[in-house]
């Protein structure tokens, strides 16, 4: 009898990247993925440890498990990716709920941790690699038109606030041809679509290949496809790159930039390599290579000593950039990281309401930076149906922009040119241009 696995998962586009690696090599194994979770053998959580809300949100839905456990006592559960790493034995020992901990770079040995937890046996596997990138996995997708392809696992810069370096390791990047060789497979497959990911994507090496190369290589498998790239650091933001991306009508012009804070000082806290000047001329130089280029950003409200001007300082940055748009929180002290040492002096409700500035500000760019795209003429790749109703779609700009139009005659996957008639801060509204009305236009 096959065994049924359910796998759960939280936080960054890398985690559900990894459940496509795990769905893979359990697959290989004969296990069957349950769809549901009431029906597996195993329940599997891949978690989240960037935040303490993350870590919080993912206990909360561990303890709904309880009832599952108690009908049926050979039920599995398991946890894997960040707070695995984190937390490693504390997990078993808290919690008698946890049969198995996973960490990220071992997801391997999961085929043994689970028939030994059928067994009766607890196990634990929280090793970090430098070389693992599952290079050779042929991740269990289901069929679709967006891909998301992790490229280089891992992060070595090492930001004071961050856990990322210890709960996913050193970093290494996947060859060049396997990314290419699964990208090709993918469009035989349908995908029209892919999204290279990394931590640090934009420091992916592979020998000679930088991340540039890599685009390009991608980019060259078919005109037709559209390729998205995401989490840049500043740093590695090569001159290259962004030739990459000017000089290929199907790389994206959209380019997440996390600035995390508007002040030197912070930024030399936080250890991030660059000053606020650096940035604003980075931003410059990128807005004159691709002028239609659209840039979101990560930023941190109440880092520890950030004083209110300082603050100000994250807040006139964001006027000056005006990013389309941001993720947004509040700073949470993390074990082992620098940062933890330097306390968390900034009192709750300020780091609040720093946040609620940061917010309202950035909702505020945000529509009039929409407002501005109402009559344009956008090619949008339509992805399914609209959340709001089964007779509107939902489909995207090159520039990652959410545009809601109705049905029509159209399918999933297909790119159909709107006109944009109306916004919100994260919504364009359109309707679709005929081929002899946009000719005429
Ligand atoms: N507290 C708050 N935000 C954090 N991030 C990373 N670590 C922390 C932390 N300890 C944010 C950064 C990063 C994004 C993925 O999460 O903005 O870019
Ligand atoms: Fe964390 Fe900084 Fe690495 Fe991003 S670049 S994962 S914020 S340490």
């Amino acid at each position: 009898m096959h065994r049924s696995i359910y796998i759960e998962t939280y936080g960054c586009q890398m985690n559900f990247a990894d459940t496509e690696i795990v769905n893979g090599i359990l697959r290989e194994q004969g296990y069957e993925l349950a769809s549901e979770v009431d029906s597996a053998d195993a329940i599997f959580m891949n978690t989240c440890a960037i935040r303490d809300n993350a870590e919080q949100r993912i206990y909360g839905r561990l303890s709904n498990f309880e009832h599952l456990k108690k009908r049926n006592p050979h039920l599995v559960v398991g946890i894997l990716g960040c707070m695995a790493e984190r937390l490693r034995a504390n997990l078993l020992e808290n919690n008698s709920l946890v049969d198995i901990v996973c960490g990220p770079d071992e997801y391997r040995k999961l085929p043994a941790l689970i028939d030994q937890a059928f067994e009766g046996e607890k196990g634990i596997r929280t090793q970090l690699s430098r070389v693992e990138t599952y290079d050779d996995i042929v991740p269990l997708r289901t069929d679709g038109i967006s891909a998301w392809l992790s490229v280089m696992r891992g992060c070595d810069k090492f930001c004071t606030y961050c856990v990322v370096p210890y709960t996913r390791g050193r970093e290494r990047s996947r060859s060049l041809e396997g990314v290419v060789q699964e990208v090709g497979g993918l469009i035989e497959r349908g995908f029209r679509e892919v999204t290279l990911l990394g931590q640090n994507v934009n420091s992916y090496i592979d020998g000679e290949n930088d991340f540039a190369d890599l685009l390009i290589a991608v980019a060259d498998v078919d005109p037709g496809l559209r390729v998205r790239f995401t989490t840049s650091h500043p740093q590695d933001m090569s001159d290259r790159l962004i030739e990459a991306i000017a000089g290929h009508e199907n790389i994206c012009s959209y380019i997440h930039l996390p600035f995390q804070s508007g002040s030197d000082r912070i930024l030399e806290l936080m250890n991030r390599t660059y000053t606020r000047d650096h940035y604003l001329n980075l931003v410059r130089k990128i807005r004159t290579a691709i002028p239609d280029v659209a840039l979101s950003t990560d930023v941190i409200a109440g880092f520890p000593t950030e004083t209110e001007e300082e603050h100000a300082e994250t807040l006139s940055l964001m006027e000056e950039v005006r990013f389309d748009g941001a993720f947004m929180f509040k700073y949470s002290p993390r074990e082992k990281t620098r940062a933890w040492k330097m306390g968390d002096d900034i009192p709750e409700d300020v780091k609040g309401r720093r946040l609620e500035e940061i917010i309202d500000l950035q909702r505020r760019i945000s529509y009039d930076i929409n407002k501005n795209w109402i009559g344009r003429t956008e090619h949008i790749l339509l992805e399914g149906p609209s959340k709001r109703s089964e007779d509107e779609w939902m489909g995207r700009t090159g520039t990652n922009k959410t545009v809601i139009v109705p049905r029509g005659d159209f399918s999933v996957g297909d790119t159909i040119a709107v006109r944009i008639n109306s916004a919100t801060s994260a919504t364009l509204f359109g309707t679709e241009i005929t081929n002899a009305a946009s000719e005429a236009a």
